[in-house]
C-alpha cells in the first residue's frame, strides 16, 4: 500500500495526517464493491444531469462530465481502468478516474450527494439487474424440470409421505411440485422488485440536499418508478437486502430438497434415475463410483445462503438511523449469494435435461408397499360402507398379505369375503396403478388429465416470468 497521505481520498480537509494502515485495511471495501461500477457509473450521469438543470454545470461542462464517465466506463469494462488499495471504495476509485480525465471539473460531480445515498441507490440498481439474471436462470431450471414432467406424465411413481410409500403419483406431477416452489421464488422476486423500484439518491449524507436537485428526475432516469419519501430512511433501508437474501435462502432450500432427491434417487437402493456422465463425479479411489455431486452441492451450498440472511438480520438490528459503517457489510453476502446460485442454477439445470428416468424401475416400484391400499377403501366407502370401517377391513387385509407376503391382488375371493363380507371380487378392478391414477380427476391432483391442465398452467407463468427476466433496469 502506497503513502495514504498522497492517495485519493473523499474526506481528507480535516484530517492532519491520513489512516495507518491497520485503520485503512479494516476500512477497505474496494476489493468486493467495484462490482457496483457500473451502476455507481450510471447513477452519476443522472445525478451530473440534474446538476446541470439546477445552474450547477454548464453545457459544456455537462458534456465534458458526461464523455468522461463514458470514457471512464470503457476504460473499466476493459479493465484499463481498475482500483488501487489506496481507493477506499468503488466511489473513491471512480472519483479519481474521473479527475485523472478531467482535473478540477471532475470535482464538481459530487455536489448534493454523498456516498451514503450513492451507495444506497448503486446496490438497488445492482441487484435489481441481478434479480432479472437470476429469475432467467430459474425459468431456465423450471423449463427443464416442466420438459422431463412432459415427458413422464404418464409414468408411475411410488409417492411418499414419511420417505415411506404412500400412493402411487404420476412422476412428472411429482417434478412438477418442484416448479411450483421455484414459480413462488420467481414470485417473490418480482414482487421484491416492486418495492426496491425507490430511490435514494438526493437524500444526501441523511437530510437531503439545499442545492435545487431533482431527485424524482433522477429517479426516472435510472428506472425506478419513484424517489425516496423520506431521506433519512433513503440510506438507512436494507430491507431490499435482507429480503432479497430470504428469496436467495428459500430458494436454496429450494434446490437443497431437489438436490436431496436426486442423491436418493440415484442411490442403488432408488435407482430411478441415471445421470449423464457429464452432470456426474468419479472418485479417486473406487472406480466404479458415480456420485451425484450436483444436488450435494446444491444442498451443501444451500447452508452459506441461509447463514447470509441470518448475518445481514443481525448485522441490522442495532443500528441506529441512519448511516452506519456497519451497513458496508451488506454487500459480500448478496454477492456470494448471486455468485453462489449462479454456480448451482445452470449446473442443475443441465443435470436435469440431460438425466434418464428410468420408467421400468419406477413403474415397478409404484404399487410396492400396498400403495393401492387407499383404492380398496375408497372402493369400500362407494358400496356404502363408513370410511372408518372400510379402513379398518382394509388394513386387515394389507395386515394378511405382510403376514403370507403376497400383493392385494394376490388374495384368493374366498380370503377376501372372509376379512369382509363387503369385499366382493369386483373390487380388483380398482387394484391397478394407472387405475389409481385415473381415478384423480379433480384439479391439482396426480390424474392424467389434471396433469396435463397443471402443465399448462406452469408453461404460461413460465412464459410471464421469462417476459420480467428480459426486462431491463437501467435505460442508457
Ligand atoms: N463503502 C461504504 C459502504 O459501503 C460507502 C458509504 C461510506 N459512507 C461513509 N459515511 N463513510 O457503506
Amino acid at each position: 500500500m502506497t503513502d495514504q497521505s498522497t492517495a485519493t481520498r473523499l474526506w481528507g480537509g480535516r484530517f492532519s495526517a491520513g489512516p495507518a494502515e491497520a485503520m485503512a485495511r479494516l476500512s477497505l471495501s474496494v476489493h468486493f464493491d467495484w462490482r457496483l461500477a457500473p451502476y455507481d457509473l450510471a447513477a452519476s450521469r443522472a445525478h451530473a444531469r440534474v446538476l446541470a438543470r439546477a445552474g450547477l454545470l454548464n453545457e459544456d461542462e455537462l458534456q465534458r462530465m458526461l464523455a468522461a464517465l463514458d470514457d471512464l466506463e470503457a476504460a473499466c469494462a476493459s479493465g484499463e481502468f481498475t482500483p488501487t488499495p489506496d481507493d477506499e471504495d468503488v466511489h473513491t476509485a471512480l472519483e479519481r478516474g474521473l479527475l485523472e480525465r478531467l482535473g478540477p471539473l471532475g470535482g464538481k460531480l459530487r455536489a448534493g450527494r454523498s456516498r451514503n445515498d450513492q451507495v444506497a441507490t448503486d446496490l438497488r440498481l445492482y441487484l435489481r439487474d441481478h434479480a432479472r439474471t437470476l429469475a432467467g436462470q430459474i425459468v431456465d431450471l423450471c423449463q427443464a424440470l416442466t420438459g422431463q414432467a412432459a415427458a413422464h406424465v404418464d409414468t408411475p411413481a411410488p409417492g411418499m409421505t414419511h420417505l415411506q410409500h404412500a400412493q402411487p403419483v404420476s412422476f412428472g406431477h411429482h417434478l412438477l411440485a418442484h416448479v411450483q416452489a421455484f414459480l413462488r421464488d420467481l414470485d417473490r422476486l418480482a414482487d421484491w422488485d416492486t418495492r426496491t423500484a425507490v430511490c435514494p439518491l438526493g437524500a444526501g449524507a441523511l437530510a437531503g440536499s439545499s442545492l435545487p436537485l431533482d431527485p424524482a428526475a433522477v429517479a426516472q432516469e435510472l428506472g425506478f418508478t419513484a424517489p425516496a419519501a423520506n431521506s433519512i430512511d433513503a440510506v438507512s433501508d436494507r430491507d431490499f437486502v435482507a429480503e432479497f437474501l430470504f428469496i436467495a435462502a428459500l430458494l436454496g432450500v429450494h434446490l437443497s430438497r431437489l438436490g436431496e432427491e436426486i442423491v436418493l434417487w440415484t442411490s442403488q437402493e432408488f435407482g430411478w434415475i441415471d445421470l449423464d456422465d457429464a452432470y456426474a463425479t468419479g472418485s479417486s479411489i473406487m472406480p466404479q463410483k458415480k456420485n451425484p455431486d450436483v444436488g450435494e452441492l446444491a444442498r451443501g451450498k444451500s447452508g452459506r445462503l441461509v447463514g447470509h440472511l441470518t448475518g445481514v438480520l443481525t448485522m441490522l438490528k442495532g443500528l441506529p438511523l441512519a448511516y452506519d459503517r456497519d451497513l458496508q457489510e451488506d454487500k459480500e453476502p448478496v454477492f456470494d449469494a448471486i455468485d453462489t446460485l449462479d454456480l448451482v442454477l445452470p449446473a442443475f439445470t443441465g443435470l436435469i435435461d440431460t438425466m434418464t428416468v428410468r420408467v421400468d424401475r419406477l413403474a415397478a416400484a409404484a404399487p410396492q408397499g400396498f400403495t393401492l391400499a387407499t383404492e380398496v377403501a375408497d372402493w369400500l366407502v362407494r358400496q356404502g360402507v363408513p370410511f372408518r370401517e372400510a379402513h379398518e377391513i382394509t388394513g386387515k387385509l394389507v395386515s394378511r398379505c405382510v403376514a403370507t407376503e403376497r400383493e392385494l391382488h394376490e388374495l384368493t375371493d374366498e380370503e377376501l369375503t372372509e376379512v369382509s363380507p363387503h369385499l366382493r371380487p369386483e373390487v380388483r378392478q380398482v387394484l391397478s396403478v394407472q387405475g389409481a391414477l385415473r381415478a384423480r380427476t379433480t384439479p391439482g391432483s396426480t390424474g392424467p388429465t389434471a396433469v396435463a391442465a397443471q402443465l399448462e398452467q406452469v408453461r404460461s407463468a413460465l412464459a410471464a416470468r421469462r417476459a420480467w427476466a428480459d426486462t431491463t433496469v437501467v435505460p442508457r
